[in-house]
């Protein structure tokens, strides 16, 4: 294990930003993570976890370590005659695992397909797209904790998955370094078709009855034909959660703005798509200096080159303030600022 000093991280973070860290390691074993955290006293030094970097905004050079998952490997570790469990390392591509489990025809994580970044920060932000989230096939996860270096056992319930959220990300935030994660996938699947594109993608090709592949070629397409691909253009996916509001002030809003889409929620509250609420405010397309909403789905910021962290994150507020402005609904990131 090599602790490198003044390390650019531009290669790290998929936002493409230069900034340098003070020190920087990558992380291969669970036993290297563990000497890192007693004999170098982690727990006590500020410090940044990265997996593929497709979650951050670095605004400034880090003086601090930062330590780059690399742990790498997938198995199936256990089957019934309906279900096949797969541990996944935190270090290997979120994509790549989706991949595995659709050549072997294992349901539950295709809507998830081209999903960027590592397995490691999946559990944390619960990851979700076309109608599905990790917290449905999730499992269970192992992971080290900081202080003492000991290997610890999280189950579903001890997560407390929410909407892009989970105690990772709340009470137990900077406690915890995830290591593995166990999901559990269906060997004979209830496929979720339900999200409109998908729908319209399958009925395009033709296709009543589709496959495990077939979904995972159909968010594959959906993707690549409106989100920009972070090697080509730097962007973090979605900047900014969408918004839930209360049904009383969507029904406000409604009568103004007739056109504005909601998804009914439990407990009397309303999700309001924030791209949409960005677009309405002229964002999308804009051009920032070397910052941008993109044209085919405002609530994603980019890189058009040469950005700084700080310049996205102006845009940023800007956009979040002319959100309030309009709607008098505060729009807050998804995406961690550091
Ligand atoms: N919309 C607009 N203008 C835009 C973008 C969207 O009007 O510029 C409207 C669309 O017309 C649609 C609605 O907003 O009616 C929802 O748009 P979309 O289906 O693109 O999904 P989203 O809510 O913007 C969420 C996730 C994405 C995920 C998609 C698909 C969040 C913050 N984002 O986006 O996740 O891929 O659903 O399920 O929940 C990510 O988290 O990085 C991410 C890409």
């Amino acid at each position: 294990m090599v602790i490198y000093q003044n390390i650019s991280l531009k290669p790290f973070n998929t936002f493409g930003i230069d900034v340098k860290a003070d020190q920087f390691v990558e992380v291969n074993t669970v036993e290297e993570l563990q000497v890192l955290c007693t004999t170098f006293n982690l727990a006590e030094r500020k410090k940044l976890i990265i997996g593929g970097g497709s979650n951050i905004l670095l605004t400034k050079d880090f003086d601090g370590m930062v330590i780059k998952m690399n742990l790498k490997g997938m198995d199936a570790i256990k089957e019934d005659h309906n279900f096949v469990w797969v541990k996944a390392m935190s270090g290997e591509n979120w994509h790549r695992f989706v991949q595995f489990c659709v050549d072997k025809n294992w349901g539950g994580v295709e809507n998830l397909s081209l999903i960027p970044g590592c397995i490691g920060a999946s559990p944390m932000q619960n990851i979700g797209a076309y109608g599905v989230e990790i917290k449905d096939t999730f499992e269970e996860l192992f992971a080290i904790e900081i202080e003492s270096g000991k290997l610890v056992k999280f189950n579903h319930a001890e997560c407390k998955f929410g909407y892009r959220e989970s105690i990772f990300k709340q009470e137990e935030k900077n406690k915890y370094i995830i290591v593995a994660v166990t999901f559990k996938l269906a060997k004979h699947a209830k496929l979720n078709t339900q999200y409109g594109a998908i729908q319209d993608t399958l009925t395009s090709k033709g296709i009543s009855n589709p496959s495990i592949k077939d979904i995972s070629e159909a968010v594959i397409e959906i993707r690549s034909s409106k989100l920009p691909d972070p090697k080509v253009l730097g962007n973090s996916g979605s900047f900014f959660k969408n918004p839930e509001i209360s049904n009383a002030q969507f029904q406000t809003l409604k009568a103004q703005f007739p056109q504005i889409p909601g998804y009914s929620l439990p407990n009397e509250i309303t999700k309001v798509p924030a791209g949409w609420l960005i677009e309405q405010c002229g964002w999308k397309g804009k051009r920032v200096g070397n910052t941008g909403a993109h044209k085919d789905q405002a609530l994603v910021l980019v890189n058009y080159g040469g950005a700084t962290g700080n310049e996205i994150y102006q845009l940023a507020l800007d956009i979040q303030a002319s959100v309030q402005e309009k709607f008098g609904i505060t729009i807050t990131p998804e995406v961690n600022v550091i």
